[in-house]
């Protein structure tokens, strides 16, 4: 039976993947900032681990207590939006680095102190949740924190399938759309059950050829 990791299991995306995961037979690991948000994920046949990614020694007590157990998928999805509409003029900075420190520090965090694990499971994979307001080459100016967290979010997806190819380790950087969760809103034209459809369905393909690719939900590749 494989294991699959997910930060930020309380909701929207993480939770939806440790339910379609978990339903597929898999063992999960959902970890939440919070005990009631734990009762969920317990409820849909998982495990769930208390860990905020801006928390070094929650993180340092969750690696003692999966020391020794192989993680197949290593799933990095927490992550907030932070303030709307910041814009030059208005930048406010103290916010934006909590944006960096979640969606940029805390997975960083998250593979640093795993990254044992999934080397000593069968399928070695770690996947960051990207965005494709990350796109460089897409960018039209909109949530400037957002996506420059992102945007390095995906270099350092990049850097590490680098650093772990030698440990047959394959690290990708994929956006689950536009989906209808707290972040994404109600406008969004995707639901998390087509969107963690599709996600599992492209990590279920990944090869090691793929490893440092920025991916969609629906298999396409997304321009860095
Ligand atoms: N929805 C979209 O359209 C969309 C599009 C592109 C990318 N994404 C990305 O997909 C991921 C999930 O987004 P979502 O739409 O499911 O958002 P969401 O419903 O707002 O859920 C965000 C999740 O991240 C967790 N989280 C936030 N800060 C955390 C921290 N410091 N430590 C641990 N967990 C933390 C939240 O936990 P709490 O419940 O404790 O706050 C929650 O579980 C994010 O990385 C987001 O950037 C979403």
């Amino acid at each position: 039976m494989p294991t699959l990791l997910i930060t930020g299991a309380s909701r929207g995306l993480g939770l939806e993947l440790a339910r379609q995961y978990a339903h597929d037979g898999w063992r999960v690991i959902g970890t939440v900032r919070e005990a009631p948000a734990g009762r969920k994920v317990v409820k849909l046949g998982a495990e769930s681990l208390t860990l905020d990614v801006t928390d070094a020694a929650q993180l340092k007590q969750l690696a003692a207590r999966l020391k020794g157990v192989p993680i197949d998928v290593l799933f990095c999805n927490a992550g907030i939006s932070g303030k709307r509409g910041t814009a030059l003029g208005n930048f406010d900075f103290a916010e934006w680095e909590r944006v960096l420190r979640v969606n940029l520090l805390g997975a960083a965090a998250v593979i640093e102190a795993l990254v044992d694990n999934v080397a000593a499971s069968e399928r070695r994979i770690v996947a960051v949740m990207s965005s494709r307001l990350a796109s460089i080459a897409e960018s039209s100016g909109m949530t400037i924190p957002y996506s420059t967290s992102k945007a390095a979010l995906n270099l350092l997806a990049k850097a590490l399938a680098a650093n772990l190819a030698s440990r047959g380790i394959i690290v990708v950087a994929l956006s689950p759309g536009w989906v209808k969760t707290d972040m994404g809103g109600q406008s969004a034209p995707l639901t998390p059950e087509r969107s963690v459809h599709g996600l599992r369905q492209v990590i279920a393909r990944l090869r090691a050829e793929d490893s440092g690719k920025f991916l969609s939900y629906d298999g396409s590749i997304l321009p860095w």
